[in-house]
This record gives structure tokens, sequence and C-alpha cells, in this order.
């Protein structure tokens, strides 16, 4: 029979009556799917949320979408912030004119350097930035792994911080002051001067505050031989003198403070405009919370709703700390991310190259393996993550939010670059993991506690905080603005041109 049909002459009338029985089909076909994903939509993945409800969990949390809200930020056109471009980028920074700001933290690069761990000086080839990256193999102190003990926090939206700078908080606001000094003259304490006591040149802002210290570091950007062994202010000074010297840069300095005078101060305050300028909080979540149910999707909804409900009532409860529409509380927590690189120096009995984060500043034990609660808003670009840099996803340090004794236990090695210094990692971590619970038992307030969750619920909470990325940060031409071109003068002939290890010009 099948293979003998014979063409029948079908009817118009015909024809009409299988679309509309095909139609009515597919109709039918789509209700029922309708019906069964209704059925389950309690609790299973793939379930819709109810946007009202997650409006309204987010409401109560305290968010209003825009993190930028009563504050008063410099525009990148302001003469001091196009000043602080040009010094951001230059080499003439460093002791050794082979490192600068840009070196760690550039824009095309989520405001880091898309490193675990940073290498300043003595860089194989100054100019590459990124994976690629080596240390010289005969600068000092080379072991052939990165250099600086700690990831490089993004420069973006660097202004929202009020209490804090550093994985440590070793710049801090001693008042409440929206990340300005003066707002209730306690002003700001800084490495220069003793826990607790304010630094009186510090300079207006945390960030103007914390761009005195980078070139000081021998490793970030002073070198070994420039200034050695003297003061912080001397190496500062030395630093005017040089840009002085270099000619080019006292018209620049004119534009922007009306006469040619270069001091530290001046070059602190203008890279400080520069930084507090990179404003990038325009994400599909803001659009969201501002009420645009449609800005994300269904599976960053649920995330979402992970993330802001509370453990009790099935949630993960990262809002405890990631909280607010910067996402940090601005304290510090023991989290235990895996620690790895040169460490601090801090011994912890077996080892000599632990870091005790928050506990270095303070000297209190319950402070110890604490690090500042990170900003999540545009994390999707800031990656490596974690204090050391030790995940290169963000799969890997949400599962390690959940659990990290758990993710301590299931790291994965290959996920680093071969040079990373890692052998200690599970020993020094340990120490981390203890600690967290030690505090557990204690009941400390505000302590981690371990969640409950399926492969899902990681999906959907990296799906959720993708949406917080500005989708400026990854748009080079966005991002131009903030990179100088070639219209830009090059004062002093040291502006750092980068490039990526396949020689592309970031
Ligand atoms: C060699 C890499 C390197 C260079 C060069 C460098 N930084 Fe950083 N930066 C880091 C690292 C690593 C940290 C985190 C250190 C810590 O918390 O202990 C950091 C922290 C910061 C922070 C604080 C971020 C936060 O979230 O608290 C700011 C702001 C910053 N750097 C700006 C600058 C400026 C301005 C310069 C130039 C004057 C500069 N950096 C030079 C690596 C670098
Ligand atoms: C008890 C406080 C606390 C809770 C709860 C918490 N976090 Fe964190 N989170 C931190 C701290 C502190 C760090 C930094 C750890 C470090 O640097 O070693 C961090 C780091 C991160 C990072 C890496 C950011 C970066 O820039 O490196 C992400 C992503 C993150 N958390 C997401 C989450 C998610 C998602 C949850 C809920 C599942 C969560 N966190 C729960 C305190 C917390």
């Amino acid at each position: 029979m099948m293979g003998h049909t014979i063409d029948t002459p079908i009817t118009r009338a015909q024809r009409t009556v299988y679309h509309y029985l095909i139609t009515l089909c597919v109709a039918c076909i789509l209700t029922w799917l309708a019906a069964c994903t209704a059925e389950n939509s309690s609790n299973t993945a793939g379930s819709t949320v109810d946007d009202a409800a997650l409006l309204a969990l987010v409401k109560a949390a305290g968010l209003t979408g825009d993190p930028t809200r009563g504050r008063s930020l410099p525009s990148i056109d302001d003469p001091k912030a196009q000043l602080g471009k040009q010094l951001f980028f230059t080499q003439g920074l460093g002791g050794d004119s082979d490192s600068a700001c840009v070196t760690c933290h550039h824009p095309a690069l989520g405001g880091g350097d898309n490193l675990s761990l940073s290498i300043g000086v003595g860089a194989e080839i100054p100019e590459l930035l990124g994976p690629g990256r080596h240390h010289d193999s005969v600068a000092i102190h080379f072991d052939g792994g990165p250099t600086v003990p700690r990831n490089a926090p993004t420069t973006f939206n660097i202004a929202m911080w009020d209490e804090a700078l550093f994985l440590d908080g070793r710049v801090e606001s001693l008042g409440k002051t929206l990340g300005m000094n003066g707002g209730d003259g306690s002003g700001i304490r800084t490495p220069d001067s003793d826990f607790g006591v304010a630094d009186p040149n510090a300079g207006a802002t945390l960030v103007a505050a914390q761009s005195r210290f980078p070139v000081t570091s021998p490793e970030e950007m002073r070198g070994f031989s420039f200034e050695a062994g003297n003061s912080n202010d001397a190496v500062r000074a030395s630093l005017a003198s040089k840009l002085t010297n270099a000619q080019g840069w006292g018209a620049e300095f004119t534009v922007a403070f009306g006469d040619p005078t270069i001091t530290y101060d001046r070059i602190a305050d203008a890279i400080a405009e520069y930084e507090r300028s990179q404003i990038f909080v325009n994400s599909p979540w803001k659009a969201f919370v501002e009420g645009d149910v449609d800005a994300i999707g269904e599976s960053a909804k649920r995330g979402a709703m992970k993330f802001f409900t509370s453990i009790e009532a099935g949630g993960a409860d990262c809002v405890s700390c990631h909280s607010g529409d910067f996402f940090t509380d601005e304290k510090y927590h023991v989290l235990a991310t895996p620690q790895i690189g040169r460490g601090k120096g801090d011994d912890n009995g077996i080892l000599s190259n632990d870091d005790f984060g928050r506990f270095r500043e303070t000297g209190l034990a319950a402070d110890k393996y604490r690090f500042r609660t990170p900003t999540l808003l545009n994390v999707e670009v800031t990656g490596p993550w974690g204090h050391a840099g030790a995940y290169a996803s963000l799969e890997g340090v949400v599962r390690h939010m959940l659990n990290p004794a758990e993710a301590v236990a299931n790291y994965d090695f290959s996920q680093l670059d071969p040079n990373a210094q890692a052998g200690d990692m599970l020993t020094n971590t340990q120490f981390a993991l203890d600690q967290l619970e030690a505090n557990r038992v204690a009941n400390v307030s505000g302590v981690h506690r371990d969640v409950e969750f399926t492969d899902d619920d990681v999906t959907d909470l990296v799906d959720f905080l993708k949406t917080l990325t500005d989708p400026c940060v990854k748009d080079r031409g966005c991002l131009a603005p903030w990179i100088p071109d070639a219209s830009d003068v090059d004062p002093d002939g040291l502006r750092l041109h980068a490039i990526d290890h396949t020689g592309a010009l970031l």
C-alpha cells in the first residue's frame, strides 16, 4: 500500500479542513505543554518566578536599583579626570618606569588584570597584560610565578565604597562619610598612620588616599632600587620631581589645577577623579529593580530568588553579606577561598606564606582570615575571583560560596596558570576552613553557613550574577573615553600601550 499511494486530487475545501485540523492540533499541544509547566512551577528548575514576589523581596532588602543615589560623582570629561587618565596610564610613576596603575587595572580587562595574581615591575614584556604576562627570569625575586600576593580588584564603581578600600580595609574611613573625608571630620586612616588614627595627608576621598600607596610598593610600581629604604613620602616627592623634570606634564597640570606645580597630592587627586568617574551601573538588574520585569530571564530570576531568600526559607542568603545596591556590606568575613601565591608572609605555625586578611590590620583573633565582602556589580568581567584569584570561573566561586569546605576539597588545580605558586594551597586554606568552623561553633554573628544546592541552583545564581553587568564594560567602544588614544598627549613618552598575548592592542 505505502509504495503505491495514488495521487488523488484534493479539493480546496479539503485542504482548508486539513489546515484547520493541523492548527488545532498545534494549539492543543502548546496548551498541554503550558499546563504541564504550570503544574510543576512550585519548586523545580525551569519554574517561573512570580515577579511581584521577587520585587517585594528585593525592596524589602532595601534595594532601589541605583547604587549612585545621593552621590556626587565626577565625569570623565572633567579636567582633573582627564589628567588622571594620563597619570593612570604612565609608567613614569613607576620607579624604573616599567609599571603603571593600568598594568593591573585596565578598563578593557574589567578594571583589573585578568590574572589570578598580579605581576607589576620586572615583567618580561611590560606592556603585555593578562594571561601570558610573566615575571622576567633575571628580575629580582624571580620564582617563575606572580609577584603580588593578592588578586587585583576592579577600579570600576570604586567611588561607591564608603567604609574601606583594599581587601583587608587598610585604607578606611573613620566615620560614616560616603567615601569622603570630612563628611563628619573624622578622616581616613591609611598604612601611613596608626590603626584607628587619621592620616592628615590622606586627601579628599578613600580613592585618593588609596592612590598614594601602589607607587610605594616595590613589587607593584616602585621597583627595588628607586628610593630604596626611604619613606613613602620620599618616594612620592621623588616621583613628583620626576614628572616635573619630564617637562611635558606642567601644561597638563595647569589645565587641571590652574598652575603647573606638580605635587604627589595633586597626582593622587587627579588619579582618584579618573577612577571615580568609572561608573558602570546600568545593568539589566537595575532595570528589573526599577520595574522592567522583562529585563532579565527566568533562570536569573530563580537565581535572584535564591540569592535574596533566607536559608530557613530555602534560599542561599547571599544577601546577608552581598547587601544593598552595591552588593556588599563592606564588612569582613571568613570564606576560606583557596590561598595561593606568595602570601603576605603570615605564619600559621606550619607555613609562613599565609594571608591573615583583616587580622593583619586589627590584630584581633576574630579577624583572622576575614576579607572584605566584594561588590558583585560587573562581577562577570572581574575574574579570576577570590582574594588570591584562585577561581577561574564564576561557577567555581559560586559553589564555594554555597559550601566552602566542599569546594576546597573538590578544587581543580588545572584552572590555575601552571606558574602560580599553589603547592601550599591545601595546607594554608585548611587553617582558614578551621577558623570558619570555629566561628560557626562560637556562633559568631554574620558567620557563613553552608547551603544545600543543586547544579541548577548554581546555573541560576551565575545567570543572576551576569545580570549585574553593565553592557558598557564589555564594549571597547563604550570604554574608549577611559583609555587614552592618539588625541591625548603623552607628556613623558612613557604611556603604557597595552597589548594582550596575541599582540592585539587592548
Ligand atoms: C602590580 C599590580 C598593581 C598595580 C601596578 C596597581 N595596583 Fe591597584 N591593586 C592591586 C592589587 C593586588 C590590589 C589589592 C591589594 C590588597 O587589597 O591588598 C589593588 C588594590 C587597588 C585598589 C583598591 C580596590 C578595592 O576594591 O578596594 C585601588 C582603588 C587600586 N588598586 C588603584 C590603583 C592605582 C590608582 C594604582 C596606581 C597608582 C594601582 N592600583 C596600581 C594591584 C595593582
Ligand atoms: C558570610 C558572608 C558571605 C555570604 C553569605 C556570601 N558571600 Fe560571596 N563573598 C564574601 C566574601 C568575604 C568574599 C571574598 C572572599 C575572598 O576574597 O577570599 C566573597 C566573594 C564572592 C564572589 C567573588 C567576587 C570577587 O570579586 O572575587 C562571588 C561571585 C560571590 N561572593 C557570590 C556569592 C553568592 C552567589 C553567594 C550566595 C550563594 C555568596 N557570595 C554568599 C562574603 C559572602
